[in-house]
């Protein structure tokens, strides 16, 4: 009796343990890499473009115009990009904007990016993508870390430093505001992009 067990038993477990260590098909494999290009692609024009808003931002006469425009870079520069199937966002461990909040899958990878960095790997490094299953979709899924540069402290450098008007404006518009107290070359936050593979 309980070599029948055995014997029924033991090819499935087989089986299933083939599965999980088989390789990608080739044409697997291919399909991952063109989603990484294309991720990598958008992930660098939206990087570009939140640059160029915070240079256009630093030129505004009032910082705190400044922080108003810049309540409009995340979903602005998304909205311009998630063409097709894409989404794309910002998100961050330490958030000003609730709107950006995180969901349990970026943060867990926005952790491990904090642990290759505490580890020695440089903030350009830090990239993930991975294929997840979620509600019975297929999803594709790409975040890549931000780093914080000197432009950026001007509106996310410590609090005492901020120059009065941007506090202000901070305190007006994100009285929950954590993300404030960044030094420069730390990650402030990472660029996340998602497509949908099957309905
Ligand atoms: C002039 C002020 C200002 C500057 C400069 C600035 N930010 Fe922000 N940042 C904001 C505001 C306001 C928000 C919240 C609104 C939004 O989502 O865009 C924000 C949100 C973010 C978020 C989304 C997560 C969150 O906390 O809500 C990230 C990531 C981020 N900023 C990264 C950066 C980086 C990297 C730089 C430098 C390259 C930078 N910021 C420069 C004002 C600024």
């Amino acid at each position: 009796m309980q070599l029948i067990i055995k014997n029924s038993v033991t090819p499935h477990i087989f089986t299933i343990l083939v599965m999980l260590c088989m390789p990608l098909s080739a044409s697997e494999a291919d399909e991952l890499s063109d989603l990484k290009e294309e991720a990598i692609d958008i992930a660098t024009r939206l990087y570009l473009n939140i640059k160029k808003e915070v240079i256009a931002a630093k030129e505004q006469g009032s910082p705190a115009e400044a922080i108003r425009i810049c309540e409009d870079i995340g979903p602005r520069v998304a909205l311009k990009l998630s063409t097709g199937k894409w989404y794309v966002g910002r998100t961050s461990l330490k958030l000003r904007r609730s709107a950006n909040m995180f969901d349990p899958w970026e943060k867990k990878i926005m952790q491990s990016f904090e642990q290759r960095f505490a580890n020695g790997e440089a903030i350009r490094h830090l990239e993930h993508d991975e294929v997840v299953y979620y509600r019975g979709q297929k999803l594709y899924r790409y975040m890549k870390a931000l780093p914080t540069k000197r432009g950026c402290l001007l509106c996310h450098g410590n609090r005492k430093s901020l120059k009065p008007e941007v506090r202000d404006a901070l305190d007006k518009y994100y009285p929950e505001d954590v993300a404030v107290g960044f030094e420069l070359g730390d990650i402030r936050g990472a660029l996340t992009l998602v497509k949908t593979l099957s309905d």
